[in-house]
């Protein structure tokens, strides 16, 4: 800190500068970030700041953002459940039954898209869909308020307004929304998991067990070709045969080609980071599988066959012993994350 060179009747000069210069430390040191990780994006008209972030948390937690007043969007993404809803497919406000299983969001403002099948492209865009889709059903439709509408609503709650005013110099808008969702969102960050510091050159970080279950989950168990790096996701969209029926040969999800309308990736999906997984039951896309151990038996016989499947990265088979099954387990277990972020008080 420059404040130990300088002698005291600098610092009564200088406390202004000074004073400046340690606001802007603080507004730049206050966001979580991966050590040894590209820097987040942040898009150059929704910049950060501990204002808009704070106002994102709050509407994030907020369940009268809903149509319904039922639903949160941390109704879905709990911190006991890995940042997930414990059930095999969503239920959304008005008690809508949504097609997919609710993705953890560690590390979500460093991916590049958004959605199981990637179709949304920036947190903003996401938020804004959450928000007027199934989840939180502000539809604007069928007896359901719009995004406008729940603004309108949010505007008459004082602590609500003033907030709008300072961070956008307006009121509640659905764009101000989506961008304070999108602020707070780019702050739920896994700095502090023992993986990061095991990544980050800490040995010590990782036991016996879990260090032969990296061993097999980088080496033989060939895992890493698709839960790749510091994310544990090469954001990339891979067939694992989930959700196929064989009866009708077809998918029931068409996943990713619903972004792309591309025939090859016909069942395709973004692979989910493996971080907290041990609290994200149950598994995979559809909610199809019940417990770890038989999340992990399937993708280690390579997923389910269809036409499309993954072979590349996903065939042959791996034949692990029930030793090294155990150390796989106990590598995935280690990956818990602890949720630091503190509930907000909300403006009554
Ligand atoms: C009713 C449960 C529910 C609520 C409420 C909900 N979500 Fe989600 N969320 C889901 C489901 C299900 C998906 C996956 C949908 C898909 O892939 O089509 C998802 C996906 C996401 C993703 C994308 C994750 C990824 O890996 O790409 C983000 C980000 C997200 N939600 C944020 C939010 C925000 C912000 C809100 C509030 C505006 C919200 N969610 C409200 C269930 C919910
Ligand atoms: C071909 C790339 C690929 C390989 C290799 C791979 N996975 Fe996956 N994994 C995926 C995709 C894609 C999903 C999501 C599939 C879906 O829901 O349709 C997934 C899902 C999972 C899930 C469930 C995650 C959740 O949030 O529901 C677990 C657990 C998992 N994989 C573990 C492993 C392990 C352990 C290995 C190594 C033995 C492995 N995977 C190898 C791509 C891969």
């Amino acid at each position: 800190m420059p404040r130990k060179r300088l002698g005291a009747g600098v610092l009564v000069l200088g406390g202004a500068a000074l004073l400046l210069a340690s606001l802007r430390g603080a507004e730049k040191a206050q966001w979580p970030e991966l050590e040894g990780y590209e820097q987040m994006k942040v898009p150059a008209d929704n910049p950060m700041t501990l204002a808009k972030v704070g106002l994102g948390k709050q509407l994030y937690y907020d369940q009268r953002l809903s149509g319904d007043g039922t639903r949160s969007c941390y109704s879905c993404h709990l911190k006991e459940k890995g940042l997930t809803d414990g059930l095999a497919t969503a239920v959304g406000a008005y008690q809508v039954k949504l097609p997919r299983s609710s993705p953890t969001l560690w590390n979500i403002g460093y991916h590049a898209e958004f959605y199981w099948d990637g179709r949304s492209k920036s947190l903003e865009a996401q938020a804004k869909a959450a928000w007027s889709g199934g989840n939180m059903g502000a539809a604007g439709k069928d007896g359901k308020p719009s995004p406008e509408e729940v603004c309108a609503r949010l505007d008459n709650i004082e602590g609500y307004r003033e907030q709008f005013q300072e961070v956008f110099g307006s009121g509640c808008t659905p764009d101000n929304v989506a961008k304070a969702l999108a602020a707070f969102m780019r702050t739920i960050v896994s700095e502090k998991s023992a993986w990061s510091r095991f990544r980050a050159g800490d040995q010590k970080a990782l036991r016996a067990a879990a260090r032969r279950g990296w061993e097999i989950f980088q080496g033989k168990g060939r895992c890493v070709n698709c839960h790749a790096g510091l994310l544990l996701t090469d954001q990339q969209y891979h067939n694992a045969g989930i959700g196929w029926d064989a009866a009708k040969n077809e998918f029931a999800d068409p996943g990713r080609s619903n972004a792309t309308k591309a025939e090859r990736d016909k069942g395709a999906f973004k692979t989910p980071t493996l971080l907290d997984i041990s609290k994200s039951a149950p598994y995979f896309h559809n909610g199809s599988v019940a417990t770890l151990e038989e999340a992990v038996e399937l993708m280690l016989r390579g997923g389910i066959d269809n036409p499309w499947l993954d072979t590349a990265n996903l065939r042959p088979p791996v034949e692990l012993t029930a030793a090294e099954k155990a150390d796989l387990l106990a590598f995935l277990r280690w990956l818990d994350v602890q949720y630091t972020i503190k509930e907000p008080k909300l403006p009554k």
